[in-house]
């Protein structure tokens, strides 16, 4: 891209907060001044738990609904008063065990209330979260709380089993939440302990910089890296609720983004609760006549999910969406993968909103490249960066690149959820800020001459299946331990309803033969080591991978042979 294109606009709408115009909310803004809205910003002493439930819990909407929770089992609401009580109790129980400030507790759980309540008692007494995402194998989970020296993992009875309990000598007790016959040294009764326990709490008021979570994600080589966000994030999580999710204290507010990812957490308990709103959770399947009808059952008016999910919507077809009635959202958000111009004129249709795209990531911890009611909006653009946020393009020096000139999408630090540090990783930290000291997303995009930011997609191998981030290197060591595969090399595949799929190109060892079974069966031996979402869908077998002379496998060239493009510079190729 290097000129102005005529490009297509979808007219600003009213929001609540009705700000005037993007261009004076981003010059007006400053950090300091979003901290005066909280009581802690004399102080400095602060816990993000106690201000998204215990505040409301003191006052005003002590009665009113903050969690609806819904599966196909249980059917429950809490109000804030329920919430600040229940989480109490929890962090009573981690404090009974000698859990405190700083030990990590993992959350390995399908989605349930519970996960919610227990998150925000382990934030209250000053301990750290590591949320993990049910479908994680025992591989997965081994790594992380290894990674993490996990001292409790709240889980259930049928989950347990995948935690390796010998291989962690760190992690003292399994917490677990449901009914079990047998009960092992180091078990936890969660229904127990939780009936016995006080109501009331010695909230830990800690330091704007304690951290509070810790959320693994993928990069292109190497293990999951444990990203560390702290309580000062609230302030951030806060503004952008305001701001970009438009919410407010009588919003029914739906997140569709499980607690496992980022997304989650930010906005799937933070955000809307620091901003008093109704908090709809949904477990269970999807499904779009399930989706369809839980938006008219709680009259959802703010909604947040992700590309993958309106294009499943869209492929239903328009009469599964005419059944129920979706007339109160007011307002549409998007996250985690490209969302293309034809799924934005399809919600104009079906909910008659703009689907406002939103760009960020598990290291910036909130919104950094937004789109909000008093924008205009340009399908197939991100957006703008959010007031007090600095992004540009720039080049491999680190110098900034004028309008139209792609380059990688960087962020001037700092913003309050920035992460502040990869678990047992300073270098891989540093890793980030190579480019004179530039946030360096990964991504590839350009700036157009009004400011809005385009995508064109990760600069490095990061995978992006359904808005779920999986790193090639993850999935490659796995198909390596498998007794047939020789070597591995994992690529994305562009595919019309999840974005990428993955792709594996395999050689096979001396004696085996490719057969759809064993073919099949590799495929397993994946989603059974990693997860479900690592699992390749396509395998190829191929006699020979492409290889550097030092003997790193060159993604980029199988990469461009699968789209059929030319493979580029191949001067460092093996052979
Ligand atoms: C990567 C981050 C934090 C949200 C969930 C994903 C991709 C994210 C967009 C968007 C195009 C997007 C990027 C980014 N991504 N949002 N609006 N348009 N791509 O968090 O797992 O840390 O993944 O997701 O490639 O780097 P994540």
């Amino acid at each position: 891209m290097t000129e102005r294109q005529l490009v297509e606009t979808i007219p600003s709408v009213k929001g609540r907060y009705n700000l005037q115009s993007y261009e004076s909310a981003y010059s007006t803004f400053r950090w300091d001044e979003i901290k005066t809205q909280f009581t802690w910003h004399q102080t400095g002493n602060c816990n993000l738990a106690y201000e998204a439930i215990d505040r409301h819990a003191q006052g005003s909407l002590k009665n009113k609904t903050a969690l609806i929770y819904e599966d196909d089992a249980r059917k429950e609401k809490y109000t804030f008063e329920q919430l600040s009580q229940i989480s109490n109790r929890f962090g009573n129980l981690l404090l009974k065990l000698g859990i405190g400030q700083g030990d990590r507790v993992f959350f390995f759980m399908p989605r349930n209330p519970e996960i919610y309540t227990g998150i925000i008692g382990t934030i209250k007494i000053g301990a750290i979260v590591g949320p993990l995402f049910e479908a994680f194998m025992e591989g997965a989970v081994l790594d992380r709380l290894a990674d993490a020296e996990a001292v409790a993992i709240v889980t259930t009875s049928a989950l347990k089993q995948r935690i390796p309990r010998d291989k962690l000598p760190h992690l003292k007790y399994v917490i677990v939440v449901d009914e079990q016959e047998q009960w092992l040294p180091g078990e936890i009764d969660y229904r127990q302990e939780m009936a016995e326990a006080s109501d009331e709490l010695d909230i830990a008021w800690v330091d704007l910089e304690h951290p509070f979570i810790l959320h693994y994600t993928s990069g292109s080589t190497g293990k999951p890296k444990g990203v560390l966000h702290v309580h000062g994030a609230m302030i951030q999580h806060y503004i952008t609720g305001k701001w970009v999710l438009d919410l407010q204290d009588d919003d029914i507010y739906w997140c569709t983004g499980d607690p496992g990812w980022v997304t989650g957490t930010t906005y799937g308990i933070f955000a809307p609760w620091l901003n008093g709103a109704t908090n709809l959770i949904r477990g269970g399947r999807f499904s779009p006549e399930r989706w369809y009808q839980t938006i008219e059952d709680y009259k959802v008016t703010v909604w947040y999910s992700a590309p993958t999910a309106f294009r499943m919507l869209m492929s239903a077809g328009d009469e599964v969406a005419r059944k129920s009635d979706l007339s109160t959202l007011r307002h549409v958000l998007s996250v985690g993968e490209p969302l293309n111009p034809e799924v934005i004129r399809w919600g104009m249709k079906v909910f008659g909103k703009r689907i406002h795209d939103t760009w960020w990531m598990t290291e910036t911890g909130a919104h950094m490249i937004v789109n909000f009611p008093c924008m205009d909006m340009r399908p197939g653009s991100m957006g703008k960066p959010f007031p007090g946020i600095q992004a540009a393009i720039v080049d491999d020096q680190g110098n900034e690149l004028p309008p139209y000139r792609l380059g990688n999408l960087a962020i001037r630090t700092p913003w309050p959820s920035m992460m502040r540090k990869i678990w047992n990783n300073p270098a891989k930290y540093e890793e980030y800020f190579r480019l004179k000291g530039w946030y360096i997303s990964g991504d590839s995009a350009y700036r157009d001459e009004d400011g809005y930011f385009w995508f064109q997609g990760r600069v490095d191998d990061v995978i992006n299946t359904s808005g779920e981030r999986v790193g090639p290197f993850d999935v490659e060591s796995k198909l390596v331990e498998h007794p047939a595969v020789a070597e591995a090399g994992v690529i994305g595949k562009p595919d019309p309803i999840r974005g990428e799929i993955i792709k594996a190109f395999i050689s096979l060892r001396e004696g085996y033969r490719e057969t759809p079974e064993l073919l099949e069966e590799i495929r397993l031996f994946v989603r059974n080591g990693l997860s479900a979402h690592s699992a390749p869908r396509e395998i190829e077998v191929v006699g020979k991978l492409p290889k550097t002379r030092s003997g790193k496998i060159m993604r980029r060239v199988l990469k461009a042979q699968e789209l059929g493009l030319p493979t580029g510079d191949l001067s460092t190729i093996e052979d």
